[in-house]
């Protein structure tokens, strides 16, 4: 698939079904983020896989999290977060890791790695996966966050949701660049 057509065309896909990413699309889609930009080549992130039974026990700590946050949740909230990973087949879940540099800043680091994620969706979607990024009060939640290890200044950029498509992709939007963009003669 040509670069420009994937810039171009590639689109968030929400229903996803089995069977997740191989390990060789995942290789691809790994290498994809290491060629990130990445000021000081720090590569500053890390990435966790999460299949199979890591989904059930995801749900189990949203479940978890969601009567932590709030404890008279209902039923079908609690319902809700034990399913929300089941969403697709595979989450991969991309954590920030800012290393201590002289020259570069945590804000490049955690934008360093938003181009690494932004690098998978289009590494998957060349591969005819589906992907979306999510991130909502799950990232950011301490039994989330402690249950992936995350350490001082570490953070949760987001769960990438990984799959095949269950639906035909929904068309681009068209938007008018010219509102984002002045020109210096
Ligand atoms: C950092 C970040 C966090 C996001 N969090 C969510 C989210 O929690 N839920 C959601 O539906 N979309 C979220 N999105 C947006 C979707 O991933 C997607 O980009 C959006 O629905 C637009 O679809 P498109 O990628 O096809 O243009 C997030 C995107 C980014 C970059």
């Amino acid at each position: 698939m040509e670069l420009l057509h994937g810039l171009l065309n590639r689109v968030s896909v929400q229903r996803l079904q089995a069977p997740a990413p191989s390990q060789v699309q995942l290789e691809v889609i790994l290498q994809a983020a290491l060629r990130a930009p990445d000021h000081g080549n720090l590569k500053p992130w890390r990435a966790v896989m999460v299949e199979g039974a890591g989904l059930d026990k995801l749900g189990q700590l949203l479940h978890q999290a969601q009567l932590e946050r709030s404890p008279d949740s209902d039923a079908q909230t609690l319902e809700r977060c034990l399913n929300m990973p089941h969403r697709a087949p595979s989450i991969l879940v991309l954590i920030a890791s800012p290393k201590t540099h002289p020259k570069v800043p945590t804000a490049e680091q955690i934008q360093a790695t938003a181009a690494a994620g932004h690098a998978m969706l289009l590494a998957a979607y060349a591969q005819g996966i589906g992907a979306v990024w999510r991130t909502g009060w799950v990232v950011a939640h301490p039994t989330i966050t402690q249950a992936f290890d995350l350490q001082e200044g570490e953070q949760m950029i987001g769960m990438i949701y990984m799959g095949t498509p269950i639906v035909a992709p929904k068309s681009v939007p068209v938007v008018n660049s010219q509102a984002f963009i002045k020109h210096w003669h």
